[in-house]
């Protein structure tokens, strides 16, 4: 008798608990969704072994990465191949994002656009009545002879950084993040991330200064050293998932992976 007494209490606590947690869920966390704006570094890569952190970020049936967000949460990729700051605006592709983020946005979500220098755009995307969120650029996969990261991204994450405390947006350091990770593991380890095997064989062009190389030989060298495959955005979307999650702690639909995030955070190559 006694245990059914319990068994009772316990089923019509939980018939009185259940319903008011929902209500509370729906009330104060509303649907969220992401839309992503930047270059090949977090584009939608549209066939296998393509793409950028945008692919392992959202989920893609076409590259068969699995999203870092819960089933169901709208993440848009408007970012583009060879699109730079100024050409993504000029060639009409800001325009798209825009749309998506209205799109997001009137459909009541609670939306966060990320990508990389939205610098002229964060006073747009908050008038658009959605978040504006920093992503400094995924490192280049180059070394130097001695094991370190040979990038010439750091100015451009350094701007970045400052855009954001000027403008008061919030910033993920994924230039940071990625090189600590990429010298932890190591050349032969980043490498196997890369899109094509022949990619690979570029990446000890000398950098013997790389900092002082002029932006066009940059363009022109690192293209090929941006470029991921299905393992390379696996490991790069969650790396973007984790530090959005730390960003905003408890309060984003972004879906655990402790396993790779240990092997992300203690610098172990998972591929
Ligand atoms: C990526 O592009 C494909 C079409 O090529 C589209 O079906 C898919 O929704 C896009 N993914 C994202 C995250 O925008
Ligand atoms: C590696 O080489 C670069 C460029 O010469 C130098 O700036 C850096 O301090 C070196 N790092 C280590 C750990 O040797
Ligand atoms: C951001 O975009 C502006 C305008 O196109 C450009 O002048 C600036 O150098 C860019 N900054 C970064 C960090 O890419
Ligand atoms: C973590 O790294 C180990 C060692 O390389 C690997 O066997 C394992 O599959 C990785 N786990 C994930 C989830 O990537
Ligand atoms: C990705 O990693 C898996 C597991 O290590 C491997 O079998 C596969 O060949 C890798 N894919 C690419 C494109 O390197």
């Amino acid at each position: 008798m006694f245990t059914r007494n319990l068994v009772l209490s316990a089923l019509s606590a939980s018939a009185f608990v259940l319903p008011s947690a929902l209500a509370l869920a729906v009330k104060t966390v509303p649907p969220t969704s992401f839309v992503l704006v930047g270059d090949s570094t977090t584009a939608n890569g549209t066939t296998p072994n393509s793409g950028g952190w945008g692919n392992g970020f959202c989920g893609s049936t076409i590259t068969g990465n699995a999203a870092s967000l819960a089933p169901g949460t709208p993440c848009i990729n408007t970012a583009r191949n060879g699109a730079t700051t100024g050409t993504f605006v000029a060639d009409g592709f800001w325009d798209a994002s825009v749309a998506a983020i209205k799109g997001e946005v009137a459909k009541g979500r609670r939306t966060y656009s990320m990508g990389a220098n939205l610098t002229a755009m964060v006073e747009e995307v908050r008038a658009l009545g959605a978040e504006p969120v920093l992503v400094t650029s995924l490192t280049r996969r180059s070394f130097r002879s001695n094991g370190t990261v040979a990038d010439t991204l750091g100015p451009w994450a350094d701007e970045t950084i400052l855009i954001a405390q000027q403008q008061n947006t919030h910033v993920l350091d994924l230039h940071a993040a990625s090189i600590k990770y990429v010298e932890a593991i190591g050349p032969d380890a980043a490498h196997r991330l890369n899109r094509l095997p022949e990619d690979n064989t570029r990446t000890f062009i000398a950098f013997p200064d790389g900092e002082t190389l002029s932006l066009d030989v940059i363009s022109r060298v690192s293209y090929a050293l941006a470029d991921l495959n299905i393992n390379g955005t696996t490991v790069f979307g969650r790396m973007v998932a984790d530090l959005i999650s730390a960003s905003f702690p408890g309060q984003l639909p972004v879906i655990p992976n402790p396993a790779l995030t240990f092997n992300i955070s203690h610098g172990i190559a998972s591929f």
